[in-house]
Protein backbone atom coordinates (compact mmCIF):
# COMPACT_ATOMS: atom_id res chain seq x y z
CA UNK A 1 0.00 0.00 0.00
CA UNK A 2 0.99 3.72 -0.37
CA UNK A 3 -0.15 7.24 0.16
CA UNK A 4 -2.25 7.16 -3.35
CA UNK A 5 -4.03 4.37 -2.16
CA UNK A 6 -5.53 5.96 0.83
CA UNK A 7 -9.17 5.98 -0.07
CA UNK A 8 -10.84 9.07 -1.18
CA UNK A 9 -14.68 8.52 -0.31
CA UNK A 10 -16.56 11.49 -0.84
CA UNK A 11 -19.91 11.22 0.41
CA UNK A 12 -21.36 7.99 2.62
CA UNK A 13 -23.00 7.46 6.24
CA UNK A 14 -20.49 9.14 8.65
CA UNK A 15 -20.44 5.66 10.24
CA UNK A 16 -19.66 3.61 7.94
CA UNK A 17 -16.87 5.97 7.14
CA UNK A 18 -15.36 5.65 10.03
CA UNK A 19 -15.68 2.16 10.31
CA UNK A 20 -14.19 1.74 7.01
CA UNK A 21 -11.22 4.07 8.36
CA UNK A 22 -10.67 1.84 11.16
CA UNK A 23 -10.52 -1.36 9.48
CA UNK A 24 -7.84 0.11 7.29
CA UNK A 25 -5.89 1.61 10.56
CA UNK A 26 -6.11 -2.08 11.68
CA UNK A 27 -5.03 -3.32 8.15
CA UNK A 28 -1.73 -0.55 8.35
CA UNK A 29 -0.55 -1.43 11.86
CA UNK A 30 -0.52 -5.02 10.80
CA UNK A 31 1.89 -4.36 7.93
CA UNK A 32 3.89 -1.72 9.87
CA UNK A 33 4.66 -4.47 12.48
CA UNK A 34 5.89 -6.74 9.34
CA UNK A 35 9.79 -6.70 9.01
CA UNK A 36 10.15 -6.73 5.40
CA UNK A 37 7.90 -3.95 4.12
CA UNK A 38 8.38 -0.28 3.67
CA UNK A 39 7.87 0.56 7.18
CA UNK A 40 8.77 4.28 6.80
CA UNK A 41 6.18 4.60 3.80
CA UNK A 42 3.38 2.68 6.07
CA UNK A 43 4.54 4.64 9.04
CA UNK A 44 4.08 8.18 7.21
CA UNK A 45 0.67 6.67 5.23
CA UNK A 46 -0.16 5.84 9.06
CA UNK A 47 -0.26 8.95 10.55
CA UNK A 48 -1.56 11.03 8.07
CA UNK A 49 -4.77 9.01 7.55
CA UNK A 50 -4.77 8.89 11.36
CA UNK A 51 -4.28 12.73 12.01
CA UNK A 52 -6.95 13.45 9.13
CA UNK A 53 -9.50 10.87 10.26
CA UNK A 54 -9.46 12.21 14.08
CA UNK A 55 -9.19 15.89 13.17
CA UNK A 56 -12.38 15.51 11.14
CA UNK A 57 -14.15 13.71 13.53
CA UNK A 58 -13.34 16.37 16.07
CA UNK A 59 -14.32 19.43 13.94
CA UNK A 60 -17.63 17.54 12.38
CA UNK A 61 -18.90 14.35 13.52
CA UNK A 62 -18.61 14.75 17.48
CA UNK A 63 -20.48 18.69 17.56
CA UNK A 64 -22.67 17.14 15.01
CA UNK A 65 -23.45 14.05 16.81
CA UNK A 66 -23.49 16.05 20.35
CA UNK A 67 -26.03 18.86 18.67
CA UNK A 68 -28.81 15.80 17.71
CA UNK A 69 -28.46 14.28 21.62
CA UNK A 70 -26.97 11.12 20.16
CA UNK A 71 -23.87 11.54 22.39
CA UNK A 72 -22.74 14.04 25.53
CA UNK A 73 -20.52 16.58 25.15
CA UNK A 74 -18.52 14.72 27.70
CA UNK A 75 -18.51 11.61 25.52
CA UNK A 76 -16.73 13.77 23.21
CA UNK A 77 -14.31 15.35 24.91
CA UNK A 78 -13.12 11.73 26.44
CA UNK A 79 -12.78 10.60 22.66
CA UNK A 80 -10.95 13.79 22.05
CA UNK A 81 -8.24 12.67 25.40
CA UNK A 82 -8.02 9.40 23.48
CA UNK A 83 -7.13 11.34 20.79
CA UNK A 84 -4.39 12.66 21.95
CA UNK A 85 -2.90 9.73 23.59
CA UNK A 86 -2.83 8.05 20.13
CA UNK A 87 -1.19 11.20 18.98
CA UNK A 88 1.35 11.10 21.75
CA UNK A 89 2.10 7.27 20.90
CA UNK A 90 2.30 8.27 17.04
CA UNK A 91 4.77 10.89 17.82
CA UNK A 92 6.96 8.08 19.75
CA UNK A 93 6.63 5.85 16.65
CA UNK A 94 7.68 9.06 13.79
CA UNK A 95 10.37 9.63 16.01
CA UNK A 96 12.06 6.59 15.71
CA UNK A 97 15.12 6.98 13.47
CA UNK A 98 15.47 3.46 12.92
CA UNK A 99 12.65 1.40 11.08
CA UNK A 100 14.82 -1.89 11.71
CA UNK A 101 15.52 -1.23 15.51
CA UNK A 102 13.82 -2.54 18.84
CA UNK A 103 12.75 0.59 19.55
CA UNK A 104 10.34 1.33 16.55
CA UNK A 105 8.90 -1.88 17.34
CA UNK A 106 8.24 -1.09 21.29
CA UNK A 107 6.93 2.29 19.76
CA UNK A 108 4.55 0.01 17.42
CA UNK A 109 3.51 -1.87 20.27
CA UNK A 110 2.23 1.35 22.36
CA UNK A 111 0.49 2.71 19.48
CA UNK A 112 -1.42 -0.64 18.91
CA UNK A 113 -2.48 -0.53 22.55
CA UNK A 114 -4.12 3.01 22.67
CA UNK A 115 -5.57 3.09 18.78
CA UNK A 116 -6.96 -0.54 19.62
CA UNK A 117 -8.49 0.68 23.22
CA UNK A 118 -9.85 3.89 21.10
CA UNK A 119 -11.57 2.27 18.44
CA UNK A 120 -13.95 -0.34 20.72
CA UNK A 121 -14.30 2.43 22.62
CA UNK A 122 -15.32 4.67 20.11
CA UNK A 123 -17.27 1.89 17.90
CA UNK A 124 -18.88 0.66 21.13
CA UNK A 125 -20.06 4.53 22.63
CA UNK A 126 -20.25 6.67 19.91
CA UNK A 127 -21.11 5.41 16.70
CA UNK A 128 -23.77 2.95 18.09
CA UNK A 129 -25.90 5.43 19.70
CA UNK A 130 -24.84 7.32 15.82
CA UNK A 131 -26.83 4.02 14.27
CA UNK A 132 -29.93 4.18 16.36
CA UNK A 133 -30.50 7.88 17.26
CA UNK A 134 -29.36 9.83 14.13
CA UNK A 135 -31.50 9.92 11.41
CA UNK A 136 -30.26 9.04 8.07
CA UNK A 137 -30.35 12.84 6.31
CA UNK A 138 -27.92 13.66 8.67
CA UNK A 139 -25.22 10.90 8.29
CA UNK A 140 -25.20 11.73 5.29
CA UNK A 141 -24.75 15.40 6.15
CA UNK A 142 -22.05 14.57 8.57
CA UNK A 143 -20.01 12.55 6.26
CA UNK A 144 -19.85 14.50 3.98
CA UNK A 145 -18.38 16.81 6.14
CA UNK A 146 -16.07 14.66 7.44
CA UNK A 147 -14.89 13.07 3.80
CA UNK A 148 -13.79 16.87 2.87
CA UNK A 149 -12.36 17.69 6.03
CA UNK A 150 -10.30 14.55 5.57
CA UNK A 151 -9.31 15.27 2.28
CA UNK A 152 -8.09 18.55 2.76
CA UNK A 153 -6.27 17.43 5.77
CA UNK A 154 -4.63 14.23 4.04
CA UNK A 155 -3.83 16.90 0.93
CA UNK A 156 -2.06 19.68 3.65
CA UNK A 157 0.31 16.58 4.71
CA UNK A 158 -1.35 16.62 8.25
CA UNK A 159 0.96 13.63 9.38
CA UNK A 160 4.14 15.01 8.97
CA UNK A 161 6.36 14.94 12.76
CA UNK A 162 6.00 18.74 12.36
CA UNK A 163 2.42 18.84 12.66
CA UNK A 164 1.96 16.00 14.87
CA UNK A 165 4.45 17.66 17.33
CA UNK A 166 2.59 20.63 16.90
CA UNK A 167 -0.52 18.73 17.55
CA UNK A 168 1.00 16.98 21.18
CA UNK A 169 1.84 20.38 22.41
CA UNK A 170 -1.28 22.48 21.60
CA UNK A 171 -2.85 19.29 23.84
CA UNK A 172 -0.32 19.14 26.64
CA UNK A 173 -1.37 22.96 26.78
CA UNK A 174 -4.97 22.36 26.61
CA UNK A 175 -4.51 20.00 29.72
CA UNK A 176 -2.45 22.05 31.76
FE1 LIG B 1 -12.59 6.99 14.55
FE1 LIG C 1 -11.55 8.74 17.00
Amino acid sequence: MTQTDIPRPESGDVVELIIDDHRLFERLMHQVRDETQDRAGLRSMLSNILVAHAEAEEKYVYPGLVKTDAIEGEDAEHSEHEHHEINEALLGLLEVEDTASEDFGDAVEALTKALTHHLYEEEREILNPARTDVDTATKAELGEKFAAERSRLLDADCGSVDNVRTLVEAAKAEDD
